[in-house]
């Protein structure tokens, strides 16, 4: 067989008024050689059109009509499940910019290598150029990309999680700023030499290369269709490329959520949240409150960009348009908001399908169906003795179907923030809540954000999964510099920065028993912290922090749970933390010498008033 054809470049439509995308769009078509090239509008009827054609070729089954409307399942191939840190490099110029923290490659060198990779990448296929808004269209914390991709599925959940189409595009003017992310599943129909093969519901490639160039802010993916690793805008761009970026110019990007809180008197105060991954940061932006007269309002789950405004304060809005939610542990009784979010119009990945065509995954309820097709589409009874969703199994959907969304989710310019919540997963030591004691101790509970392996009883401090600021995967730079740029920012804030509080819903007794109930009750660690901005109660000078006084943990209508429950879950011990401190010290030497001065100097004293306790 003879080779393929390709593209001449006057067939490749060049529709932007900014002559360096069309460029690298034609470029990039030579490169790939597909066979087609469409600019996507963002439009409903090409969502339709491309969702039809997937079912039509298996990528996607159409879920029942009257169950959940407008929706569909995805099942992806076993070896493409979730985001391949192992992957992932940040290629910046000098080896130290990227820190202990990131993998990574010279950029000559990984040009190189993608190169030969993305060479035909494309053949047989479409590849699609999606424009896209991270953040509200013409806000002044929002940036622009371009992510070219041969993925309809890539292209159909970025119009759910982006702003994307012609709009955004219409924002991407001569000379503007916009970062190039390119994305190919890395499964060409036809060889070189003219050989076809036939596609695959999930075509992937068996090599990953998830890589970011900082210096220039380029994004480059190859081999997976995954969430994470496809969808250019999230945490590839949104977190790691805008990383670089906020430090740069100034500003931050945060995997954080973003809530405003009303109380009974109906002041409002907005709220951000870092939480590691899989401690209930969607269940949190989503909370429904326990107690009586308190609202709270979903602005996002993920991700959150801040920047000074004019009045002084730290701005933030959510970047992303939609939620890429862990279906599996979310149900009416955990999460009816995100339940009542999805219940249309949503892409799923890797869960389970009912008999009568509606989607089902562990802890959606109670008892599981008596038959199912699960992630892999196999038959599944409750029997099977395996998880008929993949534990990563997700929804896709926009944002403004979440009934709690907020009014202000939308504002160009970003919401004012009051407060700084940190949270990780500690069985022992870190309280129900506590306030910081200034910005730098903040950064101090920040940078040393860590998850507990192995429950309390195995000792005083069990191993620590470290994620500084939940931004171990995503940080674009090296560790130590952004610690830094979290102490710049707070210095140039001064007066007018958010308070900062650390949150702990999982910590355990002797026998490894939680002693919150979390969920819905969280709303009474959070009533503190607006009690504390409010100016309404005092705080417990403590050498690790401001805690509560006890009485002042609102347990009204808490069956069963009195105020001496409350004692472990505010328990300071002194032997623990100094022991914890330990850890703490040679977590910073691997870090290395750029750990800030000022951080050092937290510990010491943290130390130093344990000690004279
Ligand atoms: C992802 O894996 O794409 C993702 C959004 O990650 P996480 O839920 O871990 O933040
Ligand atoms: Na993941
Ligand atoms: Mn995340």
């Amino acid at each position: 067989m003879s080779p393929q054809p390709t593209l001449s470049s006057t067939d490749i439509p060049q529709l932007s008024a900014n002559a360096d995308v069309n460029a690298w769009v034609v470029r990039t078509a030579e490169l790939t050689k597909p066979d087609r090239v469409v600019w996507c509008d963002g439009s409903q009827e090409e969502f339709d059109r491309l969702t039809d054609e997937m079912v039509e070729s298996g990528t996607l089954i159409r879920l029942n009509e009257e169950k959940r409307p407008g929706s569909f399942l995805g099942r992806s191939d076993a070896g493409d499940v979730a985001r391949v840190e192992s992957r992932t490099f940040i290629c910046s110029e000098r080896e130290e910019d990227a820190g202990p923290t990131n993998n990574w490659r010279a950029p000559a060198e990984m040009r190189a290598e993608l190169e030969r990779l993305f060479d035909g990448s494309m053949r047989g296929r479409t590849m699609y150029v999606v424009p896209f808004a991270m953040g509200p269209l013409g806000g002044a914390i929002t940036q622009y990309g371009i992510e070219i991709t041969d993925s309809p599925y890539v292209v159909a959940s970025m119009a759910l999680m982006t702003r994307s189409g012609q709009a955004a595009l219409d924002h991407i003017t001569p000379g503007s700023e916009w970062v190039p992310a390119l994305h190919s599943v890395g499964y060409p129909l036809v060889d070189a030499d003219g050989t076809s093969r036939p596609d695959v519901a999930w075509p992937h490639n068996e090599e990953k290369y998830i890589t970011h160039f900082p210096e220039t802010r380029e994004i480059i993916s190859f081999g997976s269709g995954y969430g994470g690793n496809a969808l250019l805008g999230k945490k590839c761009f949104a977190l790691r490329i805008a990383s670089v970026m906020a430090r740069d110019e100034g500003w931050m990007a945060e995997h954080m959520l973003l809530i405003q809180v009303t109380n009974p008197e109906g002041r409002t105060f907005t709220i951000t949240g870092a939480f590691p991954s899989a401690t209930g940061k969607t269940n949190l932006a989503m909370l429904q409150p326990r107690l009586p007269g308190w609202k709270v309002e979903t602005l996002g789950d993920d991700i959150v960009w801040l920047r000074k405004g004019a009045d002084g304060r730290l701005n933030a809005i959510n970047p992303e348009f939609g939620f890429f939610g862990v279906a599996p542990g979310t149900g009416y009784d955990t999460n009816p908001v995100a339940m009542t979010t999805i219940e249309r119009n949503t892409i799923f990945t890797n869960v389970a399908l009912t008999d009568d065509g509606d989607v089902w995954w562990e802890g959606m309820t109670d008892e599981a169906p008596a038959h199912l097709i699960d992630w892999q589409g196999e038959d599944w009874t409750p029997d099977s003795g395996r998880p008929a969703a993949h534990p990563n199994a997700r929804f896709t959907v926009r944002a403004e179907q979440c009934p709690t969304l907020s009014p202000d989710w939308n504002a160009p310019d970003g919401v004012p923030v009051d407060a700084i919540l940190f949270g990780g997963r500690r069985a022992t030591n870190v309280p129900l809540v506590f306030q910081s004691k200034n910005w730098e101790h903040g950064c101090f509970l920040g940078a040393t954000l860590a998850s507990e392996q192995t429950a309390a009883a195995e000792g005083p401090v069990g191993k620590l999964r470290r994620d500084p600021f939940a931004m171990q995967p995503f940080a674009g730079y090296h560790m130590a510099d952004y610690w830094g740029h979290w102490l710049d920012i707070g210095a140039d804030l001064g007066d007018a920065a958010p308070a900062i509080f650390q949150v702990n819903w999982f910590r355990k007794d002797a026998d490894g028993k939680f002693l919150w109930p979390g969920f819905g009750e969280n709303v009474r660690a959070v009533k503190w912290v607006t009690d504390r901005l409010a100016g309404k109660v005092p705080a417990v000078e403590t050498p690790i922090g401001n805690l509560p006084r006890l009485g002042d943990i609102d347990l009204e209508g808490l069956d069963g749970f009195t105020a001496d429950d409350l004692v472990p879950l505010f328990e300071v011990s002194d032997l623990s933390w100094l022991a914890e401190l330990d850890v703490t010290r040679e977590y910073f030497e691997e870090i290395g010498p750029k750990v800030p001065d000022a951080l050092v100097a937290q510990l010491d004293e943290v130390g130093t008033s344990l000690k004279e306790n």
